[in-house]
């Protein structure tokens, strides 16, 4: 008996980063982490589980994959069959909508799409927390896209206890949007997982990260009680920075940064001075994330257009729920 299910799930982006893990396989942070959910940005996943296939296949946006991306995939699909008592195999049809191709495919919207299709396939009846700690299984990130709105991962200390949840923010949420700057990088990329494994062995700066990262948490959690833009964005950014200042303590060093980020980042600082707060935040790649208020985004795009193109520049708003499932 053929069993179906698919859903959609929307990208998020931290505010306060995940960076380093305290247990790999089983995908446990060394520090909590909090996000927003993004409207623009989503995969849907269809999955079919049939007794009579042989194996497992994956066809991300009409093609077939096979590299290591479907390997993980499939050791992570053996997780699922485990919570559902069964052993069939599965066919995992997964389109991205991410208004460019410039590498804005997120493994955090894949990973949550495609464990609330398989909840829906299996009949898991996994509650939210639940799924949550089953996408963190696949990518760590993917456990916040669960989520709406802001949400915040809880490190835990083992399976059971590492999971998100949603921050009430009042609705505040819809008052803001977040604008990417799209920076194509021709380096070789450093994966969030292995930069974040050398980074947490190596970096001379990683404990001064631990030491701060929980009242960035507070801060940031108080902000959003408060409805504090620019206490937000201070914590953000400094944040963010702080992050990307582990990887230059490593040994040997790294940086995902080139200097077109550094171009967006100033030109949000002038906006800044100009009146018009925006603040930044980048992750494991060159591209700029600028989270600001809607009344004030219009202003940041124009000052951004003088220097960027017009397709290296996405507005989207924050979107209230992260899952949809799709009859
Ligand atoms: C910099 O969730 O992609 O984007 O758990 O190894 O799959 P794995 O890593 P991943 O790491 C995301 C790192 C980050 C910060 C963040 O999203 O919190």
């Amino acid at each position: 008996l053929k069993q179906h299910g698919k859903a959609r799930a929307h990208t998020n982006i931290a505010l306060i980063k995940y960076w380093g893990k305290a247990d790999e396989s089983l995908i446990i942070p060394m520090n909590n982490s909090i996000s927003v959910t993004l409207d623009k940005f989503y995969t849907e996943t269809e999955v079919t589980f049939n007794p009579e296939y042989k194996q497992d296949r994956l066809v991300l946006n009409g093609q077939e994959v096979t590299d290591d991306e479907a390997t993980k995939i499939y050791r992570f699909m053996d997780l699922v069959r485990e919570r559902g008592n069964t052993s069939m195999y599965a066919h995992i049809e997964s389109v991205n909508f991410v208004p460019t191709a410039a590498g804005l495919a997120s493994s955090a919207s894949a990973y949550a799409a495609l464990s609330a299709a398989c909840n829906v396939a299996l009949n898991l009846n996994l509650s939210d927390t639940a799924l949550s700690r089953l996408a963190r299984r696949g990518s760590g990130s993917a456990c916040r896209s669960i989520f709406g709105g802001f949400s915040e991962w809880n490190k835990g200390y083992d399976d059971e206890t590492s999971y998100a949840h949603s921050i009430d923010a009042n609705g505040w949420e819809n008052d803001l949007s977040m604008i990417f700057v799209v920076i194509n990088n021709k380096s070789k990329k450093i994966s969030s997982r292995s930069g974040m494994s050398h980074t947490r062995q190596t970096s001379r700066f990683y404990q001064y990260w631990l030491d701060h990262v929980d009242d960035d948490i507070s801060d940031v959690k108080d902000a959003i009680h408060n409805k504090n833009f620019n206490k937000l964005g201070e914590v953000i950014e400094e944040n963010g920075l702080r992050m990307h200042a582990t990887n230059l303590g490593s040994q040997p060093p790294f940086t995902y940064l080139v200097p077109e980020s550094y171009q967006a980042m100033e030109i949000v600082h002038q906006c800044r001075e100009a009146g018009f707060p925006g603040y930044f935040t980048m992750d494991a790649g060159p591209n700029v994330k600028i989270l600001t208020e809607k009344k004030n985004q219009d202003y940041i795009i124009n000052a951004l257009l003088k220097t960027f193109r017009e397709d290296q520049i996405i507005a989207s708003d924050i979107t209230q729920t992260s899952i949809e499932i799709i009859k």
